[in-house]
């Protein structure tokens, strides 16, 4: 029999008590392995179990990510009840099966997942029900037998609640936001675990299918292709599958009433695009533009990465768009800019992910840059008349932050945008064109599928320039202040 989640009052006595055990745990195992209860006959080490730890150790979200395991595949069953007509509170309820393929990356007797708002009602290892408790944040699983290290594991996680509209660190909406046609799911950077157990960190990247089930009449859009859809008894399951390598953050379930336009963009990429019926041609027009802008980043940054892409146009809004992988969420409309800017994104954060959410510029400089060139290819301003007005402006809000740790505050910061831009661009004067577009080549074909730093930026530049650039970068990304000379 599983145990019976014990809801926590408040995340601080969570987080004590989590990290009080954990400590125990260390000892317990550590004492086991002194006493010989492991060893293997013949003096080979036998497996240490230890608790896998409760993040993956990033700094600006200590509890994001999991260590111990390394996913490989979410199959993510959901059904969703969208809200009542207006006045009803903006409140769905979501009840989910994840069944989560996982390899273990230390000996393990215990794992966590993320999980946040919504409660676990049985995990299974392997077949078997396990004992697990869910404080905030974080489902603690017990599998028995302990897992070693290489040793894979089926984890199913049957679990769900009632779904509101959470907000990030910063106050702005993310996650599961539900709205009252359906919900708008984004997650950058870390809400991913309010709507599936999750192993929420860049570094953790995994391939993903879906079945969601809406009510009939209701599309669910998630990333990959659509592979069928079907209604029986006023309820239609969306079925999608997506074989790339994809962060937490970048996977989306978004529901609402809308129209698919399905179409093959000129470099061969299936497209699917989701349009809230309510939208104006006006509204999405832009779109149009994805094909020649498919083809003009193919030419600056390699093959695109993935099997199809699209857009969701929603009528709600969570005040920004991203880059979910394949299919890029807007809120409301989808301006020209912006466009360009997510496509961007599928090469520049989604196929190369952020190490650690410090190094989010390499996301929305590139990003930015794209937007800059893009503008510029498509006979409007110049990336080189941006950067000068940039460099000129007596406006303070691109500067004073150290570019490669703005801090989890400002990770969206307008400094991490332009000054990330501006970086790019003179790098590009400093190195030339030949070479600055094969270090933009190189860092997604030697990265991608993956993550990687600003130290890994810094290696790659000087490796492909053959060039000490350690000057141009600590004015660039590690000096406060606008730089002067480079
Ligand atoms: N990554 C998004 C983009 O630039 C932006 C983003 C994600 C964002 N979360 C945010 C912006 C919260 C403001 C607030 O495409
Ligand atoms: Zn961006």
């Amino acid at each position: 029999m599983p145990a019976r989640p014990s809801h926590r009052p408040s995340t601080r006595i969570a987080r004590s008590i989590a990290l009080g055990s954990l400590a125990t745990g260390l000892i317990v195992a550590s004492l086991a392995g002194a006493a010989g209860a492991n060893a293997a006959p013949g003096g080979t080490p036998g497996p240490r179990y230890a608790p896998g730890s409760e993040g993956a150790g990033d700094p600006y979200f200590p509890f994001a990510g999991n260590g111990g395991i390394d996913v490989q595949h979410y199959a993510l069953d959901l059904d969703y009840t969208p809200p009542p007509p207006a006045p009803a509170p903006l409140e769905g309820r979501l009840a989910g099966v994840a069944t989560i393929d996982l390899v273990a990356t230390a000996d393990i007797d215990r794992f966590n997942l993320d999980l946040r708002g919504l409660t676990a009602s049985s995990v299974v290892v392997n077949g078997k029900s396990m004992a697990f408790t869910q404080g905030a944040g974080e489902l603690v699983v017990t599998p028995r037998p302990r897992l070693k290290t290489g040793q894979s594991a089926t984890v199913v996680v049957t679990y769900g609640g009632t779904t509101g509209r959470p907000t990030d660190i910063e106050d702005a909406l993310y996650g599961w936001v539900t709205t009252r046609d359906g919900a708008m799911v984004v997650s950058e950077p870390d809400g991913s675990s309010t709507w599936f157990p999750v192993s929420d960190h860049p570094t953790d990247k995994a391939t993903y299918s879906y079945e969601i089930t809406v009510p009939e009449g209701r599309v669910a859009v998630a990333n990959g292709l659509l592979e069928g859809s079907e209604t029986a008894d006023g309820r239609t399951t969306w079925r999608w599958n997506a074989p790339d390598p994809m962060a937490a953050y970048l996977a989306t379930a978004t529901v609402g009433d809308f129209r698919l336009e399905q179409y093959t963009a000129a470099n061969g990429t299936p497209i699917i695009d989701a349009i809230d019926k309510s939208r104006q041609p006006a509204q999405y027009a832009n779109l149009a533009r994805t094909s020649d802008m498919l083809t003009f980043f193919e030419g600056l940054y390699g093959d695109y990465p993935f099997v199809s892409y699209g857009a969701i146009v929603d009528n709600d809004s969570v005040s920004y768009a991203l880059e979910t992988q394949t299919r890029s969420f807007f809120s409301s409309s989808a301006g020209l800019g912006t466009v360009a800017h997510e496509l961007a994104h599928q090469w520049m954060g989604n196929q190369v992910s952020p190490g650690r959410w410090a190094d989010i510029w390499l996301n929305e400089g590139w990003a930015t840059y794209s937007e800059w060139m893009w503008t510029e290819h498509n006979g409007g301003q110049t990336a080189d008349a941006r950067f000068n007005a940039l460099m000129s402006s007596s406006s303070q809000a691109a500067w004073n932050t150290v570019l490669a740790d703005p801090g989890p505050f400002g990770l969206f910061g307008t400094p991490v945008y332009n000054r990330g831009a501006a970086l790019l661009h003179a790098l590009r004067e400093k190195v030339g064109d030949g070479v600055f577009f094969d270090i933009a080549k190189q860092w997604v074909a030697r990265f991608g599928g993956g993550t990687a730093t600003t130290a890994d930026f810094i290696a790659l530049s000087e490796e492909v320039s053959h060039q000490d650039l350690t000057a141009f970068f600590d004015v660039w990304a590690y000096q406060p202040p606008k730089p002067t000379s480079w």
